[in-house]
């Protein structure tokens, strides 16, 4: 159902993106695109990654209701909140980079189009607007990182019907995201199995003969 995520975008990103129609993710991912590509007028300062002590404890902002596994982020992020409740398209955040091998991470300019008024009291949230205002990369732990000697390509994947639940998991349900999926050798060669695609270690790996 995605009539809440509609409703959403309409009174909150009207304002940002007039201009494009938000009937469907691919031209939000689009839209959401342009706008990290092009650096917002933001002053550019060249000062240090802004310092998160602009508020308190990470605990405080954290939901009590669920056990977190996974990494305290330097802003509490929350997917369940955003991809489940406000259904918010993966796509729409994770836009693929020029090559489409790998999905970016939305920089803190990109939340601030709905945190500018959402929230603002929240400590999570002015975290985030730090980091804003000082066009500072916000440093996430990374979850999901191969070794650099592993080929892998999204769009490749992708293009193959593969999910992002399937290598990921319930991503939506979580209010922090842990590596919950296999993502050594093995998992990705069972998967290669069933799927009859190829298990040369060439496929993954370039050697050298
Ligand atoms: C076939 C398995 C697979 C599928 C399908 C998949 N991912 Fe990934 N994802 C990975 C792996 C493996 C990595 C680590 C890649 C690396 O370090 O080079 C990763 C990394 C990421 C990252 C970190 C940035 C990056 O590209 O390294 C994000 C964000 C992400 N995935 C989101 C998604 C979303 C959203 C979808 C669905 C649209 C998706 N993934 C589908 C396996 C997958
Ligand atoms: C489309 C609008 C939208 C975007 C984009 C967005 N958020 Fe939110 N966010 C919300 C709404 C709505 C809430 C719920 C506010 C509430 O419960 O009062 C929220 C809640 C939050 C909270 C507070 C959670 C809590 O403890 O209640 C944080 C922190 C947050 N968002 C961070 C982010 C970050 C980081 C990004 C960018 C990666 C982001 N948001 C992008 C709409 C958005
Ligand atoms: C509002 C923006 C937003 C939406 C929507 C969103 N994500 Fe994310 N995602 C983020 C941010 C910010 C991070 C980095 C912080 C973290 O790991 O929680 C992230 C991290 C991830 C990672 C871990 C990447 C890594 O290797 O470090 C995966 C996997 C991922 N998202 C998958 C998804 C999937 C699947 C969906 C849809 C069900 C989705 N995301 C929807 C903003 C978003
Ligand atoms: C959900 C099942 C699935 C998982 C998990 C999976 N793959 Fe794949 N992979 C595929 C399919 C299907 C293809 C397409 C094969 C074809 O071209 O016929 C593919 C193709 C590839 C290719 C070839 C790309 C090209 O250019 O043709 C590489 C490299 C690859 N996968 C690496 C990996 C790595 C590394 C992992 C683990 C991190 C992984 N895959 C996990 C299903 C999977
Ligand atoms: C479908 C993708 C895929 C194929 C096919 C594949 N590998 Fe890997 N390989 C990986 C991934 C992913 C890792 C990284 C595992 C990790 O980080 O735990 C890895 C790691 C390795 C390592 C490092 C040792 C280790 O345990 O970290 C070696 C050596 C290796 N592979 C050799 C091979 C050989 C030899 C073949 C052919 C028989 C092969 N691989 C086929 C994906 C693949």
């Amino acid at each position: 159902m995605m009539k809440s995520w509609r409703v959403l975008s309409l009174l909150i990103l009207a304002g940002f993106w007039v201009q494009s129609p938000m009937s469907n993710p691919t031209t939000m991912a689009a839209s959401a695109q342009n706008s990290a590509a092009t650096p917002e007028d933001s002053p550019a300062q060249n000062s240090a990654p802004a310092s998160s002590s602009a508020t308190g404890h990470e605990a405080a902002s954290a939901p009590s209701t669920e056990r977190l596994q996974g990494p305290v982020q330097p802003v509490p992020f929350s997917h369940k909140q955003h991809a489940g409740t406000l259904k918010m398209p993966c796509e729409y955040c994770h836009t693929p980079s020029r090559s489409g091998e790998t999905l970016t991470i939305p920089r803190a300019t990109f939340c601030m189009q709905c945190h500018q008024t959402i929230a603002t009291d929240n400590p999570g949230v002015q975290k985030l607007a730090a980091f804003a205002k000082s066009d500072a990369t916000i440093p996430w732990v990374r979850i999901y990182e191969l070794p650099s000697f592993v080929s892998f390509s999204h769009k490749v994947h992708l293009q193959h019907g593969a999910t992002c639940q399937e290598c990921h998991g319930q991503v939506a349900e979580r209010v922090q995201v842990y590596k919950e999926t296999d993502i050594s050798m093995a998992g990705c060669v069972n998967c290669h199995r069933a799927k009859l695609a190829s298990t040369d270690c060439t496929t993954c790996h370039m050697l050298e003969q």
